[in-house]
């Protein structure tokens, strides 16, 4: 059977963009599928956190992993770290991952731009410990938003890499995975990007958001001064706001504003409060459970402490195999 993994950085509340980037598809691969799902708190490291936030924060995501819908009964939910095998696998990894093609990714440089004062050796190497995280358990298929495919593409030359130097068919080459639709990219609030936890204040809706905030934020999404030809094109900032309404509402509802936009008679305030009713609609009831999971910690130590032996069980055997394949063998 195939193996399906996937997993988010322990830095902040889950936002929408996670949820239709991975969770969303995660949660029906669980059906049929040998699937893990993991909180990436070693990764989380390269910002430093306070060590009560770093605990703090993958106790919430837990949760919100949770309540969005993953089962600890049919996949297999882990913290990073409680499978310390992981980071045996990155340092192997790491004697073949090249500095310039480390350098040229993508996410470093927007990390070099981003925080200058803080490019640790964690940060070049961040690819090499994601692909540690999906080699560990030799996965086929990593459902991710559309930010992850070239971290992907760097996973692949990396098995590449070391089936062709051992002369083996040791690990599969894994593919970024959405059903065979493109990969999913969520906007943010702000008019330009993606939604992400570190794009600023009232970028990201986040899975906990009270009602309240949600509808501050959207009421204050950026928008443009209104259509003026008959069937113009939507601005950036208003097909980001109708690409979130395509996430959350009923198909009827996104057509009913396109239109009203290629009449030129939109009204940007009420396309604002259908969509924040909408966005209420759809994380009211994974807030609550959030919520009430939050409350049960002997719940979130079984899951964790349930997880943590699933997923060491796997991560061991491979780790011995690469270990006898490297030419690291007993006296
Ligand atoms: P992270 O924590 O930034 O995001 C977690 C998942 O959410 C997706 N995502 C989005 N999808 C669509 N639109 C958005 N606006 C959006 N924002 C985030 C991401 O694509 C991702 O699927 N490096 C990873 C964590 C990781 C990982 C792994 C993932 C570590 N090891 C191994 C898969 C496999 C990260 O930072 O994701």
């Amino acid at each position: 059977m195939e193996t399906v993994l996937s997993g988010i950085r322990s830095t902040g509340n889950l936002h929408l963009g996670n949820y239709f980037g991975a969770i969303r598809n995660f949660v029906k691969l669980q059906e049929s599928y040998n699937c893990y799902f993991f909180i990436a708190d070693y990764h989380s490291l390269t910002t430093h956190p306070t060590p009560a936030d770093q605990h703090g924060n993958v106790r919430q995501v837990l949760a919100e992993y949770l309540a969005a819908g993953l089962d600890p009964e049919k996949a297999t939910l882990y913290v990073q770290s409680d499978l310390p095998e992981t980071a045996e696998l990155y340092l192997l990894l790491n004697m073949n991952a090249y500095l310039g093609e480390l350098e040229r990714c993508t996410s470093f440089k927007e990390k070099v731009r981003k925080q200058p004062n803080n490019v640790n050796a964690g940060l070049l190497t961040y690819p090499v410990l994601m692909a540690a995280d999906i080699l560990i358990h030799k996965s086929h298929k990593v459902p991710v938003g559309k930010d992850q495919e070239q971290h992907l593409e760097m996973t692949r030359t990396f098995a590449r890499r070391f089936n062709n130097l051992y002369n083996t068919e040791y690990f599969p080459e894994p593919s970024a995975f959405n059903f065979g639709e493109d990969l999913v990219k969520i906007p943010g609030l702000d008019g330009s990007g993606k939604m992400g936890k570190s794009e600023g204040e009232g970028n990201a809706i986040f899975l906990a958001d009270e009602p309240e905030v949600i509808r501050k934020k959207v009421m204050r999404a950026v928008t443009d001064s209104g259509p003026t030809d008959l069937n113009e094109e939507p601005s950036q900032p208003i097909a980001n706001l109708f690409s979130l309404m395509k996430a959350v509402s009923e198909p009827e509802t996104l057509a009913f504003f396109e239109e009203e936009h290629a009449k030129c008679t939109i009204r940007y305030g009420d396309l604002k409060k259908q969509l924040a009713e909408d966005v209420v609609t759809f994380t009211s009831p994974i807030r609550e459970k959030i919520n009430e999971i939050l409350a049960d910690p002997d719940y979130l130590r079984k899951v964790a402490l349930m997880g943590a032996e699933k997923a060491r069980e796997s991560g061991a055997k491979t780790l011995k195999e690469v270990r006898s394949i490297i030419g690291f063998r007993a006296f």
